[in-house]
């Protein structure tokens, strides 16, 4: 999606993409039937080809959908050619993306909104916590409870599509604007969030959407770049040079989990792909999202993603988002590659109709399967009054909004918010039984991050004053209210009678002014916020805290030797202040979404006992991490914007580890007020006779069901060896074998485990190793294949805290 911030500053940010994309001129061969972009292989070195992969396959309705396809063909039976090019493209209308009605076969339409954490562009809707923070929780119940409610929230609204949820990025940069909308910079933990997401969404009957295929893993140069007239495209997107292998075992795993848990949708990204856009990319959509994983829903592109007519649907795009203009409507006053042009296309010959029907097929069976076509709620009016971008203005046909409008659709949501974010708020330190709190008669806190916002709800800008609860752009939220870390431990010091003084003011903290303000004496324990802002759009320019976090923290530790830091943050940050002994206490909350007070407090006085993991490294150093941005190029050609991914499998703590590179936090790091312990690995096998090779079975959603056989039963058991009850990890790490091809990390994270457990009990937790979790994808054989010799199993509480170590041999050397 667009950012919302773009929108508002439409004319400088959003118009010249949109621009480019609707009228093309910059020389490109839009319309060509197979067009592939001409390549420079000085330029593209040994990527640069796109394998062609034509046609675009057909739906079948494999993996249960059989009885819906039959559904969506009748309708697409029913239609003229000129609806069915509607049917394809969007048009301006009260949600953020929208499918017209077709009044005479009783068909409302199709409502598409915002965003990963919240119904964003309406009233009355919750902001949950972001991905990031949901990663971090590391619970599958969390997980799914989360994805649940805001199913909820889009079916009250009547949004038949929720643009959720978010993969790529996967977070191969440290950079990436918008790691935070995505889960865990690890392909497993992120690909099992995907899974249990999906399914809480659909289980409301609302379409969910696996986001951003593929290799959008920075923000820079996403879109194409041109004059200033906003018609001339000088320089396409960056291109995401990947690998068939790191593209295999790292950025397409989770698209695999989502496919496989039935995903409705799936919203091809902003950049290339070795070469060539991504939403026209016939290898990426045809070959592998449609043939090899056999994905039965559609194809959506990002808004403004698309580049071509013929090239693009030809690719396998199933749907322009958010479309153009037509009899139907028009979107932002330009034309569409799609839309009048795919009616012309399809009387001119040069579209078989075939293609097109099999796109609404595609379109309608999740549909139908969802059982949208019945007591499905209408559109809410109110959001189309808020969204700036498709204002009523641009509106060209009558969308009947005639049902209740500001719907409020929160129930008791804010509860669980409240629970998901005090379960994913990651203690990194604790000394000095610093935490949790014990009734402290004093307390003082510090930082523009504790207070109240000053500048409005709308969350777009960084700005200086105001807790941070979300990040910003098309991913943020529209709070109807949000609970500050300040207001809410004013109230729960209340019960201590406890003096609660602060300072939110950074340049005055760190002023020499601030000692003379401590009266009357040195609080028991000082609390400083510190924030870090990202969003969509522009990658973080630093790894460091905003508003000089780090020198409010020298400041106040100069005085304060109990003091307790808390960052609310997109995702890593360097936390060179962990090494003072002042601080005695570090709480990373992430973006909890707008119960974040209660939350924090929830942790800081120890009604919840902190049990989440950091879902990706901390590193000592920002030069530690590697595969940054590409931030510049020095050369003016077409396509110059090149990013290489080079580290092929090596990122987060796959790098950190082949590396021996040290480390602060390591992922899957994180300290609870007990302790446990973790023993007595076993490994039962489940199948006998393992091959390397997976059978070849008939292809189901999520590829040969082959691969999701589960072949072992990893068990250990993990007890509470502390004095609270509290819950952890286990986390089970595979070691690949000697004989794997060279580049694979020394060991990935391949099951996990959240237990609960009362003081001195012990559960015994089980990993199911699927045959995918043993093998790597072999680029000749074009196959996962199980490597031979001996797997490492090592289960612990991190990557880096491994207290159990056994092994398997599914294929003798
Ligand atoms: C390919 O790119 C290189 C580097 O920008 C440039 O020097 C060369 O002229 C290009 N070749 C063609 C055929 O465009
Ligand atoms: C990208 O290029 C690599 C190297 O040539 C190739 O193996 C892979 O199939 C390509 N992937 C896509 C999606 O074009
Ligand atoms: C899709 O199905 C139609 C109708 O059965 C058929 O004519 C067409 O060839 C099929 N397309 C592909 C790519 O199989
Ligand atoms: C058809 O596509 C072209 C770009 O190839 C665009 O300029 C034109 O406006 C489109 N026509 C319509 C009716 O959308
Ligand atoms: C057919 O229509 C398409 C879409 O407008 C256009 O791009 C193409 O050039 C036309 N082909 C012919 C042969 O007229
Ligand atoms: C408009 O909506 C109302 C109630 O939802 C429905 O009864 C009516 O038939 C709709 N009108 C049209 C033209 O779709
Ligand atoms: C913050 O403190 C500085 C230094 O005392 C002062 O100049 C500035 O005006 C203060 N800002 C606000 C918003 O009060
Ligand atoms: C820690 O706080 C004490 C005051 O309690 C102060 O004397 C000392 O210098 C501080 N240490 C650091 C590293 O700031
Ligand atoms: C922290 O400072 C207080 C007040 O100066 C002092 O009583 C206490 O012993 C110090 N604690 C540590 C661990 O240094
Ligand atoms: C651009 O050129 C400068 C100076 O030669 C060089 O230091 C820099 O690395 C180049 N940047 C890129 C992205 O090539
Ligand atoms: C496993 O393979 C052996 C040797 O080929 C065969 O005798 C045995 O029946 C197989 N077991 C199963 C369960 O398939
Ligand atoms: C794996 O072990 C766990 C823990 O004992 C158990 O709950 C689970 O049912 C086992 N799974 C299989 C497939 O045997």
């Amino acid at each position: 999606m667009a950012s919302a911030r773009s929108i508002l500053l439409s004319a400088l940010l959003l118009a010249p993409s949109i621009h480019a994309q609707n009228f093309g001129g910059s020389g490109r061969d839009a319309d060509a039937f197979s067009y592939v972009q001409p390549l420079n292989t000085t330029i593209l070195g040994p990527y640069g080809h796109v394998p062609a992969v034509y046609p675009s396959p057909n739906a079948t309705g494999a993996g249960g959908w059989d009885e819906a396809l039959a559904k969506a063909l009748a309708f697409v039976a029913e239609l003229t050619v000129e609806e069915k090019a509607w049917m394809v493209t969007g048009v301006a209308g009260p949600c953020i993306g929208n499918i017209a009605p077709i009044p005479r076969l009783g068909f409302t339409g199709l409502c598409l909104q915002d965003g990963p954490l919240s119904v964003r562009a309406t009233d009355y809707a919750s902001t949950f916590s972001a991905g990031v923070s949901a990663a971090a929780t590391w619970d599958r119940d969390i997980l799914y409870e989360r994805g649940y409610a805001l199913g909820e929230e889009f079916r009250g609204k009547g949004a038949h599509i929720a643009l959720l949820p978010v993969c790529g990025p996967l977070g191969r940069s440290a950079y990436s604007g918008r790691n935070w909308e995505g889960f865990a910079a690890d392909p497993y933990l992120t690909g099992v969030a995907m899974e249990e997401t999906i399914k809480a969404v659909q289980d409301n009957g609302v379409q969910a959407t696996a986001k951003h295929y593929i290799g959008n893993e920075q923000e820079t140069q996403r879109n194409p770049s041109g004059s200033a007239d906003g018609f001339t495209v000088d320089q396409e997107s960056l291109s995401a040079n990947i690998d068939d292998r790191t593209m295999h075992e790292l950025y397409l795993w989770p698209f695999a989990n989502a496919v496989r848990a039935r995903v409705a949708s799936v919203l091809c990204s902003y950049n290339r792909l070795n070469g060539t856009y991504a939403c026209e990319n016939s290898k990426a959509q045809n070959g592998i999202l449609k043939e090899e994983l056999g994905f039965q829903g559609y194809i959506m592109s990002d808004w403004g993603g698309v580049h071509s007519g013929m090239s693009s649907i030809e690719g396998g795009l199933d749907m322009n988002m958010p479309g153009g203009l037509g009899t139907y409507g028009q979107y932002w006053d330009a034309g569409s590659y799609f839309g009048d042009n795919v009616t012309l296309a399809i009387n001119n010959g040069t579209l078989d109709e075939t293609r097109l029907n099999d796109m609404i097929v595609r379109i309608m069976t999740p549909y139908y399967h969802l059982g949208q076509d019945s007591g499905f709620p209408a559109v809410d009016p109110s959001g189309g009054d808020i969204n700036t971008f498709s204002p009523k203005s641009t509106w060209r046909i009558d969308f009947n909004l005639t049902s209740e409008r500001s719907r409020d659709v929160r129930g008791n949501h804010g509860e669980l918010i409240r629970k998901h974010g005090a379960a994913a708020t990651v203690l990194l330190k604790n000394e000095n039984n610093a935490l949790p709190l014990k009734a402290p008669k004093s307390i003082a806190i510090f930082g523009n991050d504790a207070g109240d916002v000053t500048q409005g709800f709308l969350n777009q800008v960084n700005y200086e004053y105001g807790t941070l609860h979300v990040g910003g752009g098309s991913g943020t939220g529209r709070p109807t209210y949000l609970v500050t870390p300040l207001e809410a431990i004013k109230t729960r010091a209340a019960q201590d009678d406890a003096l609660v003084q602060y300072w939110l003011n950074n340049t005055l903290i760190t002023s020499s002014e601030m000692p003379d303000l401590w009266i009357p004496k040195l609080p028991e324990v000082c609390i400083v916020f510190l924030k870090t802002w990202a969003e969509e759009g522009s990658d973080r320019q630093s790894l460091s805290v905003d508003w000089d976090g780090e020198e409010v923290v020298a400041s106040v530790t100069k005085y304060c030797n109990n003091t307790v830091v808390v960052t609310h943050s997109s995702g890593i940050n360097i936390l060179p202040f962990a090494d003072n002994p002042n601080v005695t206490a570090i709480l990373a909350a992430h973006y909890p979404g707008q119960e974040s007070g209660n939350a924090l407090v929830d942790v800081l006085y120890g009604d919840v006992n902190p049990s989440a993991k950091l879902p990706y490294t901390i590193a000592f150093n920002s030069s530690d991490y590697n595969a940054p941005p590409t931030t510049a190029v020095n050369t003016t050609g077409v396509y110059d914007w090149q990013s290489w991914f080079d580290e092929k499998l090596e990122i987060d703590y796959r790098y950190f580890d082949a590396q021996n590179i040290s480390v602060r936090y390591e992922f899957g790091f994180g300290l609870s007020y007990t302790t446990f312990d973790v023993a007595d690995l076993a490994v039962e096998p489940l199948a006998a006779n393992i091959t390397a090779e997976p059978e070849a079975l008939d292809i189901l959603p999520g590829g040969n069901p082959a691969l999701w056989e589960t072949l072992y039963n990893v068990t250990v058991s993990v007890s509470n060896t502390g004095e609270v009850e509290g819950a952890t990890v286990a986390q089970l790490y595979v070691g690949f074998p000697d004989s794997t091809p060279a580049g694979t990390p020394p060991k990935q994270l391949r099951g996990f485990a959240k237990v609960n457990l009362a003081v001195g009990e012990s559960k015994q937790v089980g990993f199911e190793l699927m045959r995918r979790d043993l093998s790597y994808w072999d680029v000749v054989r074009q196959d996962w294949i199980i490597p031979s010799g001996d797997f490492v199993l090592s289960v612990g509480l991190s990557s880096r805290d491994l207290r159990q170590v056994g092994s398997v041999t599914p294929i003798s050397a």
